[in-house]
């Protein structure tokens, strides 16, 4: 779980950095986006680290049904008393929710934009001498409502599910290096710095592009 969790965690950033592209007005950030778009689903090391990313999101999701499962099953009668909340998280108590809610967001992501990019029909043009797919445009048109209907549920969606998102890296980050065995008494405050600024950081940024492409319309 953890290993699959940090990867996973090296992963998001990648794809923030590569998706802040999208702040880019104008053709200039249009062509930028679609360049490394074309370059993130061609370059072989890219594609290879795209199989590990869904290897890990199948592993991290079946380990962790394995792993609530075994909870369950180790105390199948509850508690008399249950007082949760004296020396646990509300986050490290719903990991599993949490995880569920971020399993139909990356589904819904999914049918979104990369279902989309390799196999929808999607226009095509010339950025000097390379035949490019025209994502950027799929991806504003999809948050602008006089393009998609649905634009203003699917930001609603996008920055709820970022905030279960928030939840579930503000306990896994710190949790991973538990596990790990990676945790000391002399690094526990610095890892729960950096576990805490990630989990706040990545969501806010991934939120702010779908807010950001809708409310740009009104501008
Ligand atoms: C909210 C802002 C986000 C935007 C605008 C966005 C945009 C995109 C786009 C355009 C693609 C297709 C690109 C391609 O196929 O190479 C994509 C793929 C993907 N996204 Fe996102 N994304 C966002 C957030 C997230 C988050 C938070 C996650 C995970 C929790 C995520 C997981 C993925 C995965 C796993 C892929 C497939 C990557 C691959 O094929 O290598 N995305 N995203």
């Amino acid at each position: 779980m953890a290993l699959s969790g940090l990867f996973l965690c090296l992963f998001l950033v990648g794809h923030l950095l590569g998706n802040l592209q999208l702040f880019v007005s104008g053709q200039q950030g249009a062509d930028n986006f679609n360049l490394y778009a074309k370059f993130m689903t061609t370059n072989p090391i890219v594609k290879v680290l795209s199989y590990l990313t869904y290897f890990s999101i199948i592993f991290h999701m079946v380990d962790g049904l394995i792993l609530t499962i075994q909870n369950r099953r180790a105390r199948p009668k509850k508690y008399v008393i249950e007082k949760g909340k004296a020396n646990s998280s509300w986050a490290s108590r719903n990991m599993a929710l949490l995880g569920t809610i971020l399993l139909v967001f990356i589904a819904t992501h999914m049918q979104n934009f990369w279902y989309v990019m390799h196999f929808g029909e999607i226009s095509h043009y010339e950025i000097k001498g390379q035949n490019v797919k025209d994502l950027h445009h799929v991806v504003m048109s999809f948050f602008t409502p006089t393009s998609n209907s649905y634009a203003a549920f699917m930001v609603g969606f996008y920055v709820l599910s970022m905030l279960a998102l928030a939840y579930h890296l503000h306990h896994g980050f710190v949790s991973a290096f538990q596990s790990l065995g990676l945790n000391h008494i002399k690094y526990n405050k610095i890892i729960e710095i950096v576990g805490a600024g990630f989990s706040v950081v990545v969501p806010l940024l991934f939120a702010s592009i779908p807010l950001y492409v809708f409310i740009k319309h009104y501008l």
